[in-house]
C-alpha cells in the first residue's frame, strides 16, 4: 500500500531531536530496535559536543537494545537517563561509572509509569515497523515492548521502516493498552493464545514526522551451548517439575512456562524439552529465544505468548520463510499485557528466572554484584515471580572458579523477597522453600543448593544466630562478600 508520509534520511530524522528530549524507542531484548536513526542521533550528539553545545536525551524502551542504540548513544555521551532494562556493555559501563542515571523497573510497570508522566513528557517515539498504511497504521516487527504507549504519549513519531522483516508479520501481534482505573476491565486472556487487542498500531497521521527506510536484522547474538553445569541445573529443574506432576501440584496437562534470559535459562528450557515426562506445553513469557523455537520445531512447545522474538538472524529467516506454519504458534504482545500479574496468576504460570545470588531465607538478587555494580536489571523476573503458580530461581552454586558462593547469608541487593521465591535450584540440587520457616529454609538451602566448599561456613553462620526467628547476625551478615573483597575468595570468610 502506498502512503504519503515524508521519506527522510536518518540524519534528517536525527536533526529533529533536541537536547533534553525524552525519546521512547521501540526495542525489547535488541529486537525491533531502531538502528539507523539511533546511530544518527549519536552522531548528532558528537557533533553538538564538538561544537561546545550540550546534547543528551532520556531513553525509554521496552527492555534492552543493541550496540546501534544503547551502545552508540552512550559512546557519544548522549544519554542522561535510561529505563527500564539494559544489557549492552557500553550502556552498563556508562551506568556503573555514574554517567547515565538508570531507573531499574518491573517491565509491567514501565508503560503505566510513562503514561503517568514519571519520565516527563514524551517528545518523540521512534518505532520500527515492517509496513506503513496510508492512514498511518503500522505493523510492528519482532517485539511490542512499550510501543503502543510511547506512540500514544509522544508529541511526534518517527518510523524506521525496516524491510528486513516481512510485511506478512501483520497479524502476529496483539496490541492493547488498559485504560486508567477505576474504569479498567479484566484482561480476558484465559489461555496463552487468547487475543484481546489489535494486530496493528494506529498512529494519527498528523503525528508522523516521517519515516526512514532500512533493511537490517535484529542485533541478537547467539547463546553459549549448554555445558555440563547448566545442563545439570536444567536436569534438576525438569526432574523437580515431573515430581510436582506426580505429587498432583502441577496438573498433567501442565501449566504455561515463563523462562528468563541468559545461558542458564536457555539450558533449563532445553532440559525441559528433552525430558520424556514433561508434556507438550505452552509459554506465557516475555522472551522467545532460539531454544524455544527449537522446542516448537520438535513439537514440545505448542504456543508462545511473548513480548519479543529474541531470535538470531538465522532463526528469523527460518520463521519468515515458513511464516504460515509458524503464525498460529506465537503472539507478540506489549509487556504490560504479557507480564501482567492478573493474567500470570490466572493462567498459573510457572516462572523460571536466574539469580545472581540467593540467600539462606529465599531472598534473591538478580541485578547487582556486591550490592553496587549493575548487571542488566530486574526485567520481567519480578512481574512473574510474585504472581506465579510456582516461582523458581536457578543459578550455579559458585561463580569465578569457586571463589564466589551464589548462596550467601544475605543477598547484597534484594530484587525478589522470601515471600515470593518458592524454589531455588543449583547444580547441587533443589531447595523447596514452600511451607518452611526461616530456619527450616536455611537448612534446606544449605543442604540442597550450596556448594560443599561453603556448606560448613553457612551452617556456622546459622548457628551464630540460633534462637532468632530469622537467624541473622548483623556484624557477620556480609562476611562472605567482605572476604571476597579483601581476600579475593569467599571461602576465607571468618565464621
Ligand atoms: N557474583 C559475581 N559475579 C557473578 C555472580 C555473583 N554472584 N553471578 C554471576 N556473575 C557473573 C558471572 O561470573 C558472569 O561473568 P562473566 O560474564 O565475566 O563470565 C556473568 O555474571 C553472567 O553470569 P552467567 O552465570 O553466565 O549468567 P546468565 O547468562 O545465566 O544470566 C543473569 C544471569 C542473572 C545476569 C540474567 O539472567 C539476568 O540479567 N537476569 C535479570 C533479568 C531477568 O531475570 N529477566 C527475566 C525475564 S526475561
Amino acid at each position: 500500500m502506498t502512503h504519503a508520509f515524508n521519506k527522510l534520511t536518518a540524519e534528517e530524522a536525527a536533526a529533529l531531536i533536541n537536547h533534553n528530549a525524552t525519546v521512547g524507542f521501540s526495542a525489547f531484548t535488541s529486537t525491533a530496535a531502531p538502528k539507523t536513526i539511533s546511530k544518527a542521533i549519536a552522531a548528532r550528539a558528537s557533533a553538538e559536543h564538538a561544537a561546545g553545545r550540550p546534547f543528551q536525551i532520556t531513553v525509554l524502551t521496552g527492555a534492552s537494545t543493541g550496540p546501534s542504540l544503547d551502545g552508540a548513544l552512550v559512546a557519544a555521551d548522549a544519554v542522561r537517563k535510561r529505563t527500564p532494562f539494559q544489557s549492552d556493555p557500553v550502556m552498563r559501563k556508562g551506568i556503573n561509572d555514574g554517567k547515565v542515571q538508570f531507573v531499574d523497573m518491573h517491565l509491567s510497570r514501565t508503560a503505566p509509569a510513562i503514561r503517568a508522566g514519571h519520565f516527563g513528557k514524551v517528545n518523540w517515539a521512534i518505532v520500527e515497523a515492517c509496513a506503513i498504511d496510508p492512514d498511518g497504521t503500522i505493523v510492528l516487527t519482532t517485539s511490542a515492548g512499550i510501543t503502543p504507549t510511547i506512540v500514544n504519549q509522544a508529541e511526534r513519531v518517527l518510523i524506521e521502516l525496516n524491510t528486513y522483516h516481512p510485511a506478512a508479520l501483520r497479524g502476529c501481534h496483539d496490541l492493547f493498552e488498559p485504560v486508567y482505573p477505576p474504569h479498567r476491565q479484566p484482561l480476558l486472556v484465559n489461555t496463552p493464545s487468547d487475543r484481546i487487542g489489535s494486530p496493528v498500531l494506529r498512529i494519527p497521521p498528523a503525528k508522523i514526522a516521517g519515516y526512514v527506510e532500512c533493511s537490517l536484522p535484529d542485533e541478537v547474538g547467539g547463546f553459549s551451548e549448554p555445558d555440563a553445569l547448566t545442563q545439570r541445573i536444567g536436569h534438576n529443574v525438569a526432574e523437580f517439575l515431573v515430581a510436582e506432576i506426580h505429587a498432583g501440584r502441577i496438573p498433567r496437562e501442565f501449566l504455561p512456562i515463563q523462562s528468563g534470559v541468559g545461558d542458564t535459562a536457555n539450558a533449563v528450557l532445553g532440559a525441559m524439552g528433552q525430558h520424556p515426562e514433561i508434556p507438550v506445553f505452552d509459554m506465557y513469557t516475555e522472551v522467545v529465544q532460539d531454544s524455544a523455537v527449537q522446542l516448537m520445531r520438535a513439537g514440545k512447545l505448542r504456543f508462545a505468548s511473548t513480548v519479543a522474538l529474541t531470535i538470531t538472524p538465522a532463526t528469523a529467516q527460518e520463521i519468515y520463510q515458513n511464516l504460515d506454519a509458524y503464525r498460529d504458534r506465537f503472539l507478540i504482545r506489549p509487556e504490560e499485557i504479557s507480564n501482567n500479574p492478573e493474567i500470570v496468576r490466572r493462567l498459573g504460570v510457572i516462572s523460571m528466572n536466574t539469580a545472581i545470588e540467593a540467600d539462606l531465607f529465599g531472598n534473591v538478587n538478580s541485578t547487582h554484584f556486591f550490592g553496587r555494580t549493575l548487571m542488566n536489571g530486574i526485567g520481567g523476573s519480578g512481574d512473574f515471580t510474585r504472581s506465579a503458580w510456582l516461582s523458581i530461581f536457578t543459578c550455579p552454586s559458585t561463580q569465578k572458579g569457586g571463589k564466589i558462593s551464589t548462596i550467601v547469608p544475605a543477598v547484597s541487593h534484594v530484587d525478589h523477597v522470601e515471600h515470593d521465591v518458592q524454589i531455588i535450584v543449583t547444580e547441587q540440587g533443589v531447595a523447596d522453600l514452600r511451607g518452611k520457616s526461616p530456619s527450616e529454609r536455611a537448612a534446606e538451602v544449605i543442604e540442597k543448593c550450596a556448594h560443599p566448599d561453603y556448606q560448613e561456613l553457612l551452617r556456622n553462620y546459622v548457628t551464630l544466630g540460633k534462637g532468632a526467628h530469622t537467624p541473622h547476625t548483623l556484624d557477620k551478615i556480609f562476611a562472605f562478600h567482605q572476604a571476597f573483597q579483601t581476600e579475593g575468595d569467599m571461602r576465607k570468610a571468618r565464621l
